[in-house]
């Protein structure tokens, strides 16, 4: 049988990929997302339109077959040590393959020679992909709203969470507002070879998102502010591989420092909506906390 589909979604399992496979079935437009032999697929099989090919960024014969027929991609990984690695093999494999646009997903502030090792790697792909030639799309989003939900456990139990990122705005977003973005990207014209910020519609501080929890949960939330060592000692705890807790550290210094406070109109500008604000997030969510 041959596919119609010509979009293939990287990372369709993780946090964005997943509202992301959900808008694009809801918009009736079919796709192909690679998965690793075993991933959670679940969500995916329910979507009429939905194929899963099987494949691993590390394995370069997989890709190949997996873009096989592909115009556009979408490419996101988690920020793990080999995530350049895997998004370059990504990217050799689409210019070999004739991909036609390809659309990542990369961070605000992206730079190569940032203090922050998420924002250099994101940049080194960017650049790869660039001078590859291929039409692209580059979403930077800010600090993700969900990202919260990993402090579910202390905030339902403890009502508090903590980091060390001071008194500092950040213009932080809905997951479900990225998706919409890299959606409209995929399936609409004219993005091709674009640079777009993505962030919520407004800067607020770690007090601030505390207090709009305290009222929308009905019960006092507090923001504990820690020093850098102890925040990378908990997340350690937590089970974060070295590389990336010290990555997620120089994350918070760059926040912290207020260097991601500024506020896009880039996802009203492309999906015709305002991005939800913390408010909405904290309403739709409240049930996890
Ligand atoms: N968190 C934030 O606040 C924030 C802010 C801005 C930008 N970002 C960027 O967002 C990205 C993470 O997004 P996310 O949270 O949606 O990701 P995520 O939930 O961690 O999901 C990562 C996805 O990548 C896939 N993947 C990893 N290695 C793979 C491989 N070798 N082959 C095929 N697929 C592979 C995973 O598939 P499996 O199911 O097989 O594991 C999964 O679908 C990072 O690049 C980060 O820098 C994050």
């Amino acid at each position: 049988m041959t596919s119609k589909a010509s979009i293939l979604i990287v990372g369709a399992t993780g946090a964005v990929g997943t509202q992301l496979t959900a808008y694009l079935a809801e918009k009736n437009v079919s796709f192909k997302a690679l998965t690793r032999e075993g991933a959670k697929q679940t969500s995916l099989i329910q979507y009429k339109g939905a194929e899963i090919v099987h494949g691993d960024l590390a394995n370069m014969n997989s890709l190949k077959k997996a873009l096989e027929g592909i115009k556009k991609v979408f490419l996101l990984t988690d920020s793990s040590e080999q995530a350049e690695f895997l998004q370059l093999n990504l990217v050799k494999a689409a210019k070999e393959e004739g991909v036609e646009h390809l659309v990542k997903l990369s961070q605000f502030a992206a730079d190569p020679v940032s203090p922050v090792r998420f924002l250099r790697y994101h940049a080194v792909v960017e650049q790869k992909i660039a001078a590859s030639g291929i039409p692209y799309t580059f979403l930077r989003p800010n600090l993700y709203m969900q990202g919260l939900l990993g402090f579910r456990k202390l905030i339902s139990e403890q009502g508090l969470f903590f980091a060390p990122i001071g008194n500092a705005r950040i213009s932080l977003i809905d997951i479900r507002d990225i998706a919409r973005v890299a959606g409209e990207v995929l399936t609409g014209k004219g993005h091709e070879n674009r640079i777009y910020d993505l962030t919520g519609p407004e800067a607020i501080t770690h007090e601030e998102i505390a207090a709009c929890f305290s009222e929308e949960l009905g019960r006092p939330i507090r923001f504990i502010n820690v020093g850098p060592d102890e925040m990378y000692q908990e997340l350690i705890r937590f089970g974060f591989p070295q590389w990336q807790a010290a990555g997620l550290i120089e994350d918070y210094a760059h926040y912290a420092r207020g260097e991601a406070a500024g506020v896009s109109a880039a996802v009203k500008t492309i999906t015709g909506r305002s991005p939800r604000n913390f408010r909405t997030f904290a309403q739709d969510y409240a049930s996890f906390f």
